[in-house]
């Protein structure tokens, strides 16, 4: 009774460990590739054939991702949910798959990123979240992104990235940020910072193209110097000013997140790379100028009158030389010129 009861029990465990083709897909045995594209899916199937490696799901309506969905296709390497109506990610999603090497998200409704949801992922190479409607990112994407190549934030509402993000991504090569709503006021003057060093080294970028404030709609934040960004914040007064607009645009958005969150990024909101008012910096740049104007004139002055002494001092040697020289020697030299003038003649 005890043993039939076992023999059942490991008959049925053994049904469930070897999944098979889930109904809706087509799976490829020689390259471990399922593909459920285009069928319609609101779900992930569940009981994924654990030697899936491939597993493409584009192009379906699946809007929620079960958290154990993924659980025993232990080796997948790449994930392509594109063109999907995912709105959220939640932070154990993509548990299990350390051998994920490509995560395809691009053409969802994603509007948020939690900084736990990609740190299951060790292994990740190719992240792609474009065309989705993320307002924000975190200050990281996890502290297991070091293998992240290719980021894409293509086509989202990004407003800023705080650069701890994109410094927490060390083998970055190709980082896309078209497309998004970039404010170019001070808060920005860290990614530029981050942007000019990655391109230098030789990273990739399709650039960020500011869309507000409206006098930088449009432009390129590479190409918009350092001194004009707006002073953030100048004088106390204008801190205050600051401050109230942004604890009103904040209770706007804290309408759409959490509260707690936005609170904590609104402590340290201003401006990481504290700029000095500008007519103190401007004073300290004509001054450094015009001192360095007067040094070198100095010098120039200088170098000039010792060429001049030199030169004079050269003339009157050489010639009290001539006056005073031995007259063999001399004598030598107009010999040579003599002969020279009458084989000429
Ligand atoms: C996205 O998926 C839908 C079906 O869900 C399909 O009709 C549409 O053509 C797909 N779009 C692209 C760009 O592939
Ligand atoms: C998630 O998994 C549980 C257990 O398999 C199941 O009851 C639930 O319906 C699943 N949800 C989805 C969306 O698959
Ligand atoms: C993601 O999928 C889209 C098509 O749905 C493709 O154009 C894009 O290149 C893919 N991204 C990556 C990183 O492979
Ligand atoms: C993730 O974000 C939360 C706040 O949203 C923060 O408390 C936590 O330290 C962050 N974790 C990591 C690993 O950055
Ligand atoms: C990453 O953070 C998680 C908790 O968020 C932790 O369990 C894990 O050990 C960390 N991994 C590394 C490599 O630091
Ligand atoms: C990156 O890849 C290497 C080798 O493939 C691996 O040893 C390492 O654990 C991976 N993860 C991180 C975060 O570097």
């Amino acid at each position: 009774m005890k043993g039939a009861l076992l023999l059942v029990s490991s008959f049925i465990f053994l049904t469930h460990r070897v999944n098979c083709c889930p109904t809706k897909c087509q799976c490829h045995q020689f390259s471990k590739t399922v593909d459920c594209r285009n069928r319609g899916l609101v779900d992930v199937p569940p009981h994924l054939p654990a030697e899936t490696q491939i597993l493409l799901l584009s192009n379906n309506h699946i809007q929620k991702i079960n958290h154990s969905v993924f659980i025993d296709t232990t080796i997948l390497k790449i994930l392509d949910l594109s063109n999907n109506s995912i709105s959220g990610l939640l932070p154990n999603t993509f548990k299990g798959l350390r051998h994920l090497q490509i995560l395809n998200l691009t053409k969802n409704f994603i509007e948020y990123v939690d900084n736990k949801t990609f740190s299951s992922l060790p292994h990740l190479k190719e992240l792609d979240l474009s065309s989705n409607n993320i307002v924000r990112l975190p200050g990281t994407l996890g502290n297991n992104t070091g293998n992240i190549t290719l980021l894409s934030l293509k086509h989202n509402k990004l407003q800023k990235v705080d650069r701890l993000l994109l410094e927490s991504l060390p083998n970055l090569k190709v980082v896309l940020f078209k497309g998004n709503s970039w404010l170019c006021n001070c808060h920005v003057f860290g990614l530029k910072l981050w942007l000019e060093t990655f391109l230098y080294r030789g990273g990739i970028s399709d650039g960020v193209i500011c869309l507000t404030p409206e006098n930088w709609k449009g432009k390129d934040l590479l190409k918009i110097p350092y001194e004009m960004y707006g002073i953030c914040p100048p004088t106390t007064s204008q801190m205050q000013k600051d401050n109230i607009l942004h604890s009103i645009s904040e209770h706007k958005s804290s309408l759409k997140h959490a509260h707690h969150s936005e609170h904590g990024d609104s402590s340290r909101s201003h401006c990481e790379p504290k700029p000095k008012p500008r007519p103190v910096s401007l004073r300290h740049a004509i001054a450094t100028v015009v001192i360095t104007g007067v040094v070198c004139g100095i010098v120039c002055l200088m170098m000039l009158a010792a060429a001049v002494y030199g030169c004079a001092y050269a003339a009157i040697t050489a010639k009290y030389h001539r006056e005073h020289l031995p007259p063999g020697k001399e004598k030598g030299n107009f010999e040579g010129k003599e002969t020279f003038e009458s084989s000429l003649a």
